[in-house]
């Protein structure tokens, strides 16, 4: 299920401009011009007559807007505006999932369809939702809390590529009906019992314990099962579940919902979605901006907050170079080597501390420093670790490995000495490869371009927890095409994902855009390709697939998405577009995010941080030759990440009703 919602505490719509003369006008009807937000940023009406006559009716007055999978036998919600969820009284969380049927229904527990309803027009509607085609009418419907609702609905298909309606969106207009119906029957069942909204204690579970008849005993005439205190029991459960289908169990009932409404419950969730590193990041911007988990989770989910900004920091990374990596530990960017002029390979390390109220590149005095070096990655482990591998240096290709721990009194580079002194089962010399971290403890390094100019397309993991650290070389029966400028990504504990590069096709190298997996816990891991276009037989893209591309920046996300943007692209095609895939979907569809605010117009993988997993900042990305450094951009996934910085000066309302941040 999608989860979308852009529902009042995502506070990335707050303050804009339009919507005045609502025609909704009950009590609490949205007199916030800010409300009105017209078609959500992540979605796209490709027929433009539709999208003018959708554009025309949301201006005319605010509107509830609807969004639903015409992909599902049953086309559930997968967005819904927040007009809808004040008029209606039922929240996105409420009713992302459902079909909207449950409009026709008298009240949040009524269980068919009101008698009132006229079943011609939902005869009507049902064959325009079978046969793909636009709806116009108005169709008797009710609020959550019963009072009838006229609904002027406008229901219109979206197509995907081809002729596939891939989803339905629904404009309603909303108006009182004046009816009198009498009061709303009581739910079908007892009222609950209260339940108590505190945090869950260790003890609850076992306050089935403490019973009437002395602790351990069961009342006469029931077991101890039955003593088990639904709280508890329903805790458990929710515990145990991913934050996406927290918030569906919390749209099954009241009682479900505001057991939901936990804190630590939430956190507990993300935090075994997510590992603790992001947890840990997230808790932080939690207590500091006061954010709820359940938001912080449903931004994650849904990128409903993700947006560009841009803004410029000072210092200097001098002398200037490219070509150089970068990465982050914490709030700090770490930037090491490059090529400088004339091809030099540099070999000093620099550090941007973005957590400070002004930010200001520093070169760090380091002892032992490598040497000088470009074309190599720079990777984090372990929290505040800094690894270096590979690249060119002034007398070729490098395969050595250096760590820097930043929070050393004294930072010094030491070279890891790994078990074999020979060198025996290294990767060989290498420079444009692609590396990453596994489980914060090992260097995951792949492909890249060997002193011969040949390509490479092996693997290898080296375990920086063994003593000495060891390497050792992924045995594959099948490795993909050897390629350069790909990316790698870690995701669910020990598995990759490889993407693009430029890739050996036969005699020729191009550009890819192809994505294959792999899991290093399997004991035979094998390499799977699963969406691409250029491998024969091979999986077709799904979704909209990148454009093949090289060097480009991947971040994995929580919730094991990752997203792909910037590189080496043909043609027109522009770099800042922003795609996701979702690696562990049965059959992974490329999805286009539309992000609003200042995006780069380059990013290259080797100098965008990615940083707590919910922002990624690329240095540069004014030009594609010149390095400016002062300059930078970020994509944030938060709405709560405000600017730490106070080269921000202001803040502007864009069309989309998302907040940016101007220079
Ligand atoms: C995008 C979309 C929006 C819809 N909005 C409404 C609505 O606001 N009110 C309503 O009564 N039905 C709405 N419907 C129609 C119902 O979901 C459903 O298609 C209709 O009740 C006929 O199907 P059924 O006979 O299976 O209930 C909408 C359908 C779609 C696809």
């Amino acid at each position: 299920m999608e989860w979308y919602s852009d529902s009042e505490d995502s506070g990335s719509f707050e303050g804009l401009g339009g919507g005045e003369g609502a025609e909704v006008t009950q009590g609490e009807a949205p007199q916030d011009a800010g409300l009105y937000q017209g078609l959500p940023s992540f979605f796209s009406v490709e027929d433009e007559s539709s999208r003018l006559k959708m554009e025309r009716m949301m201006s005319d007055s605010p509107c509830g807007l609807i969004v639903c999978d015409a992909l599902d036998p049953d086309q559930p919600i997968i967005y819904v505006n927040r007009i809808f969820e004040i008029v209606t009284g039922y929240t996105a969380e409420e009713i992302l999932g459902r079909n909207c049927r449950f409009l026709q229904y008298r009240g949040a527990y009524a269980t068919r369809r009101h008698p009132l309803v006229n079943p011609s027009l939902v005869t009507q509607m049902r064959q325009s939702v079978d046969g793909g085609k636009e709806f116009q009418g108005e169709v008797l419907n009710f609020r959550k809390d019963g009072t009838p609702l006229v609904n002027k609905l406008f229901m219109i298909p979206v197509h995907g590529d081809g002729d596939t309606v891939t989803h339905f969106i629904g404009i309603q207009s909303f108006t009182e009906a004046l009816l009198e119906l009498g009061p709303l029957p009581s739910p079908p069942w007892k009222e609950p019992v209260r339940w108590r909204q505190r945090p869950i204690q260790e003890n609850d579970h076992f306050s089935y314990l403490v019973s009437p008849s002395g602790p351990g005993q069961a009342p006469r005439g029931e077991s101890f099962i039955m003593l088990l205190s639904d709280e508890v029991l329903a805790q458990k459960i929710f515990c145990s579940v991913a934050p996406r289908d927290l918030a569906s169990l919390a749209m099954v009932c009241r009682r479900f919902h505001r057991l939901s409404e936990n804190e630590d419950l939430w956190r507990a969730v993300c935090r075994k979605e997510w590992g603790p590193e992001t947890a840990n990041v997230l808790d932080q911007m939690a207590r500091r901006q006061q954010l709820r988990w359940g938001r912080i989770a449903r931004e994650i989910t849904t990128l409903e907050a993700a947006a560009w900004r841009k803004f410029t920091v000072k210092g200097a990374v001098e002398p200037s170079r490219c070509n150089f990596s970068a990465c982050a530990t914490g709030n700090k960017l770490v930037l090491f080597g490059g090529e400088g002029a004339n091809m030099q390979p540099m070999n000093d390390t620099f550090v941007l501390d973005l957590g400070v109220e002004s930010p200001e590149w520093k070169h760090v005095q380091v002892s032992c420093a490598p040497p000088g070096r470009w074309g190599h990655t720079l990777s984090c482990l372990n929290g505040s670790w800094l690894v270096v591998f590979g690249g060119c240096g002034s007398n070729g290709l490098l395969n050595d490995v250096f760590v820097l721990n930043l929070d050393d009194d004294k930072p010094t580079w030491r070279e890891v000495a790994t078990s074999d002194p020979v060198g025996a089962h290294r990767p060989h010399p290498r420079s444009w490869h692609s590396s990453c971290t596994l489980e914060g403890t090992k260097l995951v390094v792949s492909g890249g371009c060997s002193d011969s100019g040949r390509l490479l397309s092996d693997t290898f993991l080296l375990d920086l927890t063994m003593k000495p650290p060891t390497w050792r070389e992924i045995p594959v029966s099948w490795a993909p095409p050897s390629r350069l400028g790909h990316s790698l990504s870690a995701y669910e504990g020990q598995k990759l994902l490889m993407f693009g590069g430029l890739a050996t096709s036969g005699p020729l190298r191009l550009r890819s855009s192809d994505a294959f997996t792999i899991d290093l816990s399997d004991e035979e891991p094998k390499w799977r390709y699963v969406t691409g276009s250029t491998l024969p037989g091979g999986a077709t893209p799904g979704g909209t697939p990148p454009p093949p591309r090289l060097d480009h920046v991947a971040v994995s996300l929580p919730g094991e998405r990752v997203i792909i943007f910037g590189g080496s692209i043909a043609g027109l095609n522009s770099a800042s577009q922003v795609f996701l895939l979702d690696p562990t979907e049965e059959k992974p569809t490329w999805r286009r995010l539309d992000l609003p605010g200042q995006h780069p117009k380059f990013a290259w993988g080797h100098s965008t941080c990615v940083m707590g997993g919910t922002r990624a900042v690329v240095l540069g990305g004014q030009t594609g030759e010149e390095w400016i450094l002062n300059e930078l951009h970020e994509l944030s996934l938060l709405s709560a990440n405000v600017p730490p910085l106070d080269a921000v000066s202001a803040q502007q309302p864009d069309p989309k009703g998302k907040r940016v941040v101007a220079d």
